[in-house]
């Protein structure tokens, strides 16, 4: 289905035929497992998406800005090594940073195409519109979807960059994380390039500040999973009814992020005709976050398909920057 909404924009929507026991039978598997589970895609409607931009101009959240930072410094040199003419990006959300790549390849006369790819319909139109102004000549071409279920929705291009930033692949456990790239790969041209922004291990102390902010905005991004049940699945559930939890798991090197039950309740979801009690003190998780080192990416990249091209990082080894190329 294809909805053109300007002549350089066109937005396809195939998240709107997904086949709703896909969605429903991740949170009731997700609530019935060891632990008990949230998919975190859910955080992610537009007030999701909003909450998502605050949390990266928190002074704790370091990530974003040296992402940021790394783009700025690095962006003329990977646009020019790709020779991209086209920018597909995975989980683009407000696609701040992505601007800095943009910007490189308008300034190398070469952006013609720009795939933003994201489950939040509302922020993919935004940002849609917003580029097509910002940039004349693009031709934005959005897609609303589920990244692991809907890659053959990236349209055909010519040479592509696509990539991955703001820690995204750490939210998948290290199996589907593969799993993703490699089908990632599969829909890539040979001599094509991938950027992968990973987070790197660091400090607990750093990270859990990271995801516990003084001014409680990741609570509340954490809660609004709550809230997108109860809007878009009839859950009765409120978010006043959890506490924000979010720690490091040294072992498995990430945050994760909990929802911890205030009391004693049964979380019944109507549309899904589906209820789960949960204990007071009982958690839900409903994100991982995990943290890398370059051996990791690489390793990850290499299983996935992938050449390593050029690693960049920051004076810290806070974010890792990997260029790669499909063989
Ligand atoms: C951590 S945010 C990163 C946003 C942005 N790329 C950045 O660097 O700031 C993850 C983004 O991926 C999107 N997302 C999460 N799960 C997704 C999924 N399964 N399919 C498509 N998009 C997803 C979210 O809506 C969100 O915009």
């Amino acid at each position: 289905m294809k909805l053109p909404t300007d002549s350089a924009i066109t937005i396809d929507v195939p998240l709107i035929r997904e086949d709703p026991t896909l969605v429903n039978t991740q949170i009731t598997r997700g609530l019935q497992g060891h632990p008990k589970t949230l998919p975190s895609k859910l955080f992610y409607d537009e007030r999701g998406s909003t909450l998502f931009e605050q949390i990266c101009e928190l002074p704790e959240y370091y990530q974003t800005r040296t992402e940021h930072q790394l783009l700025t410094q690095w962006a003329d040199e990977i646009v020019t090594m790709s020779g991209a003419e086209e920018l597909v990006e995975l989980g683009s959300g407000a696609a701040t940073k992505t601007r800095v790549l943009l910007t490189a390849m308008a300034n190398a006369n070469q952006l013609r195409h720009y795939v933003p790819f994201d489950v939040d319909e509302s922020i993919v139109r935004r940002v849609s519109e917003e580029l097509v102004q910002e940039y004349p000549g693009l031709q934005v071409h959005g897609v609303v979807g589920d990244f692991l279920f809907h890659l053959e929705h990236i349209p055909e291009g010519g040479k592509r960059l696509v990539v991955i930033l703001g820690g995204t692949i750490g939210n998948l456990l290290s199996h589907a994380a593969k799993d993703f790239l490699t089908a990632v790969n599969a829909e890539m041209s040979s001599g094509d390039y991938f950027l992968l922004g990973v987070q790197l291990i660091t400090d607990r102390s750093r990270l859990e500040a990271a995801y516990n902010d003084r001014q409680g905005i990741t609570a509340k991004f954490n809660k609004n999973i709550i809230r997108v049940l109860h809007n878009n699945f009839g859950a009765d559930s409120h978010p006043d009814l959890f506490d924000h939890v979010a720690r490091y798991n040294e072992d498995a090197h990430r945050i994760e992020m909990w929802l911890r039950s205030r009391q004693d309740q049964t979380l019944n979801i109507a549309d899904l005709n589906f209820s789960v009690p949960l204990a007071h003190g009982e958690e839900i998780r409903t994100e991982i976050s995990t943290k890398y080192d370059q051996p990791l990416a690489q390793e990850l990249l290499a299983s996935s398909g992938f050449e390593m091209v050029k690693w960049y990082t920051d004076p810290e080894s806070l974010i890792g920057l990997a260029l790669t190329q499909k063989p």
